[in-house]
């Protein structure tokens, strides 16, 4: 059974103060609060297991190997991978796209190609490509979304074409919160060869996801967003295309054999996880997917989906409140800005009411752009968020709204 309240005794933070009052974090798709078996992980590894992996024929190095090779295994089974060779543990997911821009990108994509980028990418899945396009000589295109926030899917047919080498594009927005029709996405890319670079960021926290379905090409995830600690992410890829690319990094561990003359390199995964891995960071994130994962993941995506109904009924009962992004079955993000106010004073003045939001460009200017608007406010939802939390976001806001205007 979900029970939302017990949920929440998973995660001490939850129940501190700010500034008196009781927190209210609804600034998941920032970084996502962290469950008592995560942080007790992190706690047993540091005192009692920690040696370096893939090693040391001595005890802890050995067991620590088999915890952090376990891990590997646990987040190949919750993203549908067919092998944990296409599982390659990085720094996060702005690491793991460099990692496929700069291999994949600087080995194939060559002078007079094109990368298509849908317009709605957070700065990790645009910036990369954009800076291997220039250096490549290959040229930048853009999937435009439409005031609705929809991915105006129709339009690829315009945009691909032979010279296609990369189309990247979100699993979910993280400020529009739009889930893209990726499966259209991905079928028209491979009809004209190009490979597809998902963002899984703030998909793979709300739902399931299996990448061997969704047939994409590359998938990336943060850990620190689906409840595991920062430093950590993850890098799926086919493995015919992690074996044809070269590695990224150099150094330990990724490689076969060195000499002054020439090295070999390991192979797949650890031909990408050069130096002393993230073993912490790596056992902690299949410890944050085991938790998860002892949940329904429908009764997770339903609770969110009633908390998402619910505030945006009550915000949109705001006057001179609009929120950006209203397609059907959107992740629970709610971007918003009140006419008249600026989105860091709204900001600011929720955080006095202990209630945490995110405001900016969400690393993602170009949205910014579209809308014509230098920043927004942002309500980005979790499993343990609750009713009485949003009725706080809905008093905090109604009373910035009076107090700015
Ligand atoms: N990418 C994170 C966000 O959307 C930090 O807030």
């Amino acid at each position: 059974m979900f029970d939302v309240e017990k949920i929440r005794e998973d995660f001490p933070i939850l129940g501190r103060k700010v500034y008196g009052r009781p927190l209210v974090y609804l600034d998941s798709g920032a970084t996502a609060q962290k469950p008592r078996c995560v942080t007790d992980m992190v706690r047993y590894l540091h005192d009692e297991m920690n040696a370096n992996v893939h090693r040391g024929v001595h005890y802890l190095s050995e067991e620590t190997t088999v915890m952090y090779e376990a891990a590997r295994e646990r987040i190949r089974d919750f993203i549908g991978a067919g092998s944990s060779d296409e599982i390659i543990f990085t720094g996060g997911a702005t690491a793991s796209i460099n990692a496929v821009a700069y291999a994949w990108g600087g080995t194939f994509i060559g002078a007079g190609d094109n990368v298509v980028i849908s317009e709605m990418e957070h700065h990790s899945n645009l910036v990369p490509w954009q800076q291997i396009a220039m250096y490549r000589g290959a040229g930048i295109r853009v999937l435009p979304f439409d005031d609705e926030g929809r991915l105006m899917t129709e339009r690829l047919g315009e945009l691909l074409d032979e010279r296609t080498k990369v189309v990247a594009v979100t699993q979910a927005s993280n400020t529009l919160g739009t889930r893209p029709d990726l499966k259209t996405v991905i079928d028209a890319a491979h009809a004209v060869g190009a490979v597809v670079m998902v963002d899984g960021c703030q998909g793979v926290v709300h739902g399931t996801v299996n990448v061997r379905e969704l047939d994409c090409d590359f998938y990336a995830f943060s850990g620190h967003k689906l409840y595991a600690p920062t430093g950590i992410g993850v890098l799926y890829g086919k493995r015919a295309l992690l074996e044809a690319m070269p590695p990224f990094l150099f150094g330990g561990d990724m490689v076969d054999r060195v000499s002054f003359e020439r090295t070999t390199f390991a192979p797949l995964p650890l031909k990408f996880e050069a130096g002393t891995a993230n073993f912490i960071g790596a056992i902690a994130l299949g410890e944050a997917v085991k938790y998860v994962t002892s949940f329904s993941a429908d009764d997770i995506a339903a609770h969110e989906e009633r908390l998402l109904r619910y505030a945006t009924e009550r915000l949109e009962a705001i006057d001179g409140l609009r929120i950006y992004g209203n397609t059907p079955g959107k992740s629970p993000i709610i971007s918003f800005n009140i006419e008249g106010a600026h989105h860091y004073d709204v900001g600011m003045i929720l955080d006095k009411m202990g209630i945490a939001i995110r405001t900016g460009q969400h690393c993602a200017e170009p949205v910014m752009t579209h809308y014509g608007v230098t920043g927004m406010c942002r309500a980005s939802l979790a499993m343990y968020n609750t009713e009485a939390e949003i009725d706080a976001l809905a008093a905090g806001v109604e009373r910035a709204a009076r107090m700015l205007r």
